[in-house]
């Protein structure tokens, strides 16, 4: 078992450092030099797709936050309107979909039977289905009109890491692909997209490589009860997506919550040395949102939170009020969950193991849940 887990200590950490890899597969061959992108597998008429008016992105767990992060993405670059829905809640809700609707379904397994039902709901209406997936002939891509599968290779920890980053990766080319078609305004930057895209293996190398401080808070943390998570816009996603970690493997309290929301409940939780994470922006956004993540952490601070903040490299204004700051490289900001999201799964996984828990089968749990 050891040899599989290629000398890592679990298989959980072994896919957290396959993840330059499962990015760079899931991108390859899927664009000409050009920059353009060649996505002729989704075998789905092109002028069916030019017709589509709105985008529903279903799927469950951690495959959902990748949708989260998507329709961010896809709603910038397409201008097409884009729910995310847990696919559970809309099989049950009389959703409102038609022929020019697009269902894109996220899922690793490609088995999870209420992701299934959802689609099988969707296309009874009419709906065209995209299923976005890292098992190949698994049911759902059989029961879509098309497939784009993700490249991350088997995954075999319950929680689930390197199918999330393909699963984003995935989600941004279905996105790049529906604005080239639509030849907007937006489609002339698709190059320098997939040029950012293409660097961002090596940023989570660089980013792998440096988690050594990292880990030894997460060790440090092993008696913690509690702790949050705050995010905002591509960043908020990302913070419920650590909170998710840590609840799965390490069995703490773990919540996210859009750190806007923060003053309509959640800062009532913070007292003295409760943990915060913060997943800040970048600096160079073109709107304000950094300056106000910055003064959510001073919010917390000043109420004696520890603030743990995931910051891009170079930006010294978090450093006055963060107690601990871990640097990702430089990228695009709605790229930036392929690079926030890795220090949150190594904190995790070094965390519950610490406690000594097996982190690949946490109880209770199951990689895929196949009943409803
Ligand atoms: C289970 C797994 C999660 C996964 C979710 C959706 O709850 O433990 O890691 O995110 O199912 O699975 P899917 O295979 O549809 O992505």
């Amino acid at each position: 078992a050891s040899a599989e887990k290629g000398g890592f200590s679990s298989f959980m950490e072994k896919e957290i450092n396959d993840q330059p890899d499962a990015v760079a597969q899931t991108l390859l061959g899927r664009s000409d030099l050009d920059g353009k992108l060649t996505l002729d597998e989704l075998r789905i008429d092109p002028e069916l797709l030019k017709q589509v008016n709105k985008i529903i992105v279903l799927a469950c767990g951690t495959a959902a936050y990748a949708g989260t992060v998507a329709k961010y993405a896809i709603e910038n670059w397409c201008r097409i309107p884009t729910e995310v829905e847990l696919a559970h809640e809309f099989r049950y809700r009389d959703p409102i979909l038609d022929e020019n609707t697009l269902v894109v379904s996220i899922s690793q397994s490609g088995e999870t039977m209420d992701t299934l039902m959802a689609v099988r709901y969707a296309r009874e209406q009419g709906a065209k289905t995209i299923s976005i997936c890292n098992t190949n002939g698994s049911t759902i891509p059989r029961e879509s009109d098309a497939v784009l599968y993700t490249h991350a290779g088997p995954e075999i920890a319950v929680a689930s890491t390197k199918a999330f980053l393909a699963q984003i990766t995935a989600a941004y080319l279905l996105g790049l692909y529906l604005a080239q078609l639509r030849g907007n305004i937006f489609s002339g930057q698709i190059k320098d997209v997939l040029a950012d895209l293409n660097k961002i293996p090596a940023k989570i190398q660089t980013i792998l490589d440096s988690a050594g401080p990292l880990r030894e808070l997460a060790r440090s943390m092993a008696n913690e009860k509690s702790v949050l998570f705050l995010g905002r816009h591509v960043g908020y996603p990302v913070a419920l997506e650590g909170a998710l970690k840590l609840k799965e493997i390490a069995y703490i309290h773990a919540e996210g919550f859009a750190a806007g929301e923060l003053k309509h409940g959640p800062i009532a939780l913070i007292d003295d040395g409760q943990p915060v994470f913060v997943v800040v922006p970048s600096p160079r956004g073109r709107d304000s949102l950094h300056a106000k993540v910055v003064s959510n952490i001073q919010e917390v601070r000043a109420r004696g939170a520890r603030t743990l903040v995931i910051a891009e490299e170079g930006d010294e204004a978090v450093k006055a009020y963060a107690e601990y700051v871990f640097y990702v490289p430089e990228t695009p900001t709605l790229l930036m969950p392929l690079l926030t999201t890795v220090p949150l799964q190594i904190f995790a996984a070094e965390l519950a193991a610490a406690k000594g828990y097996d982190v690949d089968q946490p109880r209770n749990l199951a990689k895929s849940v196949t009943v409803e």
